[in-house]
């Protein structure tokens, strides 16, 4: 038995394989404090710390972390610069720690609009981590779910132009493998804090029979215990993917 599991009441074998969270509230958060809405995102960076070891602590197979969207390029300048300054930091921070915690980083979205400084700083920590066996840490970055889709349509049209695939070819799964999120586990928990009941473009397709959890916490807020919570209530979901009750219940003693 996971000591962290025990400590926290949860049994390990119905936990979520996959959890996405778009951490949304850091402006809110600031500005009720009345601070500037940076102040806000550097406390997020904490609870993405806090988060992230809790769940390859508790034994989730893979997280992923909306972080900063394609829309998020429309905000103010200002702010653009000050959350890419806190990335910048966050990874050259947490280079060596995620490495030897065996976690397999990757980043998912159009890195191509980051600058090249912060490419580099990805490009090492995913290739330092790439033979890790533990926990997947995933941040979406510069990402929107109908831009990801539509790179991947990109590259199984250029499959078939090369006569490596036949249209009648593309399944569900050789569409995932051109996915950002290529390899990972199914998503099965999605959370959003702040309270807004929205997906805002993450994960669109691999959202298609996630248990969704929203949170009326600010993401700064969000702490363990919070978390905690949700994965006790998604442990008490029966997940039927369009079979009965009973036939699930069935499934679940031959199981065990
Ligand atoms: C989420 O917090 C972080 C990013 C989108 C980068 P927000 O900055 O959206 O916070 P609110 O929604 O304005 O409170
Ligand atoms: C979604 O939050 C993106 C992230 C949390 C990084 P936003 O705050 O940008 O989403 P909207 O604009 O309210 O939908
Ligand atoms: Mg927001």
């Amino acid at each position: 038995m996971n000591k962290y599991c025990e400590q926290w009441d949860l049994n390990p074998l119905k936990l979520p394989q996959h959890i996405g969270i778009v951490m949304d509230g850091n402006g809110r958060w600031a500005t009720k404090k009345h601070l500037p809405r940076i102040a806000g995102h550097r406390k997020g960076v904490e609870r993405v710390q806090e988060i992230t070891e809790f769940c390859g602590n508790i034994g989730i197979q893979a997280l992923t972390l909306f972080a900063f969207s394609d829309e998020n390029w429309r905000r103010p300048e200002e702010e653009v610069g000050g959350i890419m300054g806190l990335l910048r930091w966050y990874i050259r921070k947490e280079h060596a720690r995620i490495k030897e915690n065996n976690v397999q980083f990757r980043v998912i979205g159009d890195r191509r609009k980051l600058s090249v400084d912060i490419i580099e700083l990805i490009e090492n920590l995913e290739h330092d981590t790439r033979f890790n066996t533990g926990m997947h840490l995933c941040i979406a970055l510069s990402y929107g779910a109908r831009g990801e889709i539509l790179r991947a349509v990109r590259k199984l049209v250029e499959k078939v132009n090369q006569k490596e695939i036949y249209p009648n070819d593309i399944d569900e799964n050789i569409f995932e493998e051109c996915l950002d999120t290529q390899g990972l586990p199914q998503l099965d928990m999605f959370i959003r804090t702040s309270g807004e009941i929205r997906v805002s473009n993450f994960l669109l397709w691999q959202l298609a029979y996630a248990e969704l959890f929203f949170s009326e916490s600010l993401w700064p807020d969000f702490d363990t215990k919070k978390l905690v919570d949700l994965i006790q209530q998604f442990t008490l979901r029966e997940r039927r993917f369009g079979m009965t009750s009973e036939q699930i219940k069935k499934i679940n003693q031959k199981s065990f």
